[in-house]
């Protein structure tokens, strides 16, 4: 195959090496995909009116969330299980993010402990994302932990009570090969966890996950994480931000899980539409989502995102070519990043002027 061009070409390349279990798993949305395919769409709902004769010779994508300097906007979003997409799992891809410049966020759920993703790449900024447990003393030993390892935030994940259905993964009955297990768990793995129809994902998610959790949790979760400021991900809605930035959030991410929880859940950058608005500046806001080009993510800085993070075009890197393969996505949409900043009039990622997006005329898709 020729070099990747596209983020799509990764995927192809990805798809080309991967089993149908792993790559249905990495691509699969909830139901029918609305909202994963909305996720995408929805970034060409929008226009980049750009301006001209604006100096654009030394384009600067540097920039900082939450006080971390980053090389670029384009983070790495939490996803798990990357041992399934490389045999560097979790290791390849926080060494790719270190040599990248980027902020790599890891997931409860990696192949990977959480220390042993931090000793990968010691020097690099990292966040750690959590999911609350009906275990509560569990849930705050993943924390400690986490403090321990040099995490710089903690991400706590809200959009998720319980698994959204994924169709290939309960057909291909998805389960983790041998030998390949969620490494910060593993104290409280259930015996019978590959036992059962359908996705041992969901059955594990029912099983541990709290489903309780309400705003009071949160105030107490941003007390226990402290000095660790807390992230919240997963909100589309405006009021839901204001209730988290009064419950002890410091930013918001807007989030819809990739399309992979409720479906019909409008796209995120609808959600980042209203969450920028009712927030007014308050908080940093991230989104992701369907981003798949630079320009995707032009499009969300100029509706007022921070950063932007991705999710699966990492996963692709990493399956197409392991740790470079992820540097290479990196690259590539920062590179269509610097292009469309610099078409668009843009000299630098953190003061994209609010006037340069609007939505379409055209009737929407
Ligand atoms: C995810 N996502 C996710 N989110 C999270 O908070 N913890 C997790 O463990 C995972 N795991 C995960 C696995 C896979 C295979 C995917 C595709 C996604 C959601 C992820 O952080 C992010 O919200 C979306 O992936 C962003 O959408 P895109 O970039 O994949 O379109
Ligand atoms: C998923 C879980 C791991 O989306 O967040 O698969």
């Amino acid at each position: 195959m020729t070099d990747p061009v596209t983020i799509d070409d990764f995927e192809d390349a990805a798809r080309a090496r991967l089993s149908k279990m792993a790559y249905d798993y990495y691509r699969s949305g909830s139901d029918e995909e609305h909202t994963l395919r909305r996720n995408r769409d929805a970034w060409t709902d929008f226009e980049l009116w750009y301006r001209a004769l604006v100096d654009v010779s030394a384009p600067r994508l540097a920039t900082t969330v939450l006080g971390t300097a980053v090389s670029s906007p384009i983070l790495i979003a939490p996803t798990a299980y990357h041992t399934l997409a490389d045999e560097g799992g979790e290791r390849a891809t926080a060494r790719a993010a270190a040599a990248s410049g980027s902020l790599y966020v890891a997931s409860t759920l990696a192949t990977t402990t959480l220390e042993d993703v931090a000793a990968a790449a010691p020097g690099a900024p990292r966040w750690f994302q959590l999911y609350v447990h009906k275990d509560r003393a569990f849930t705050a030993r993943l924390v400690a932990r986490a403090k321990a390892a040099g995490y710089g935030a903690i991400v706590v994940t809200c959009d998720t009570p319980v698994l959204g259905r994924r169709c290939a993964d309960v057909r291909n009955g998805f389960s983790l090969p041998a030998g390949m297990v969620m490494a910060n768990l593993v104290e409280i793995l259930p015996p019978d966890l590959h036992d059962g129809a359908g996705s041992e994902l969901a059955r594990f998610v029912a099983s541990r996950h709290d489903a309780s959790v309400s705003w009071k949790d949160l105030a107490a979760l941003a007390e226990d994480c402290a000095p660790l400021p807390l992230v919240v991900k997963g909100l589309v809605r405006g009021d839901d931000a204001l209730a988290a930035l009064d419950h002890g959030a410091r930013a918001i991410w807007v989030s819809n899980h990739g399309g992979r929880q409720l479906d019909l859940a409008p796209s995120t950058a609808d959600g980042l539409v209203e969450i920028v608005a009712a927030v007014d500046g308050r908080a940093e806001i991230y989104v992701d989502g369907g981003i798949r080009s630079g320009t995707h993510a032009l499009v969300a800085l100029g509706l007022g995102a921070r950063a932007v993070f991705v999710g699966r075009p990492v996963l692709w890197g990493l399956g197409a070519a392991g740790e470079a393969g992820v540097v290479r996505v990196l690259a590539l949409l920062n590179e269509e990043l610097t292009r469309a900043m610099q078409l668009a009039g843009c000299a630098d990622a953190t003061g994209i002027a609010r006037d340069l997006v609007r939505r379409t005329r055209l009737f929407p898709r």
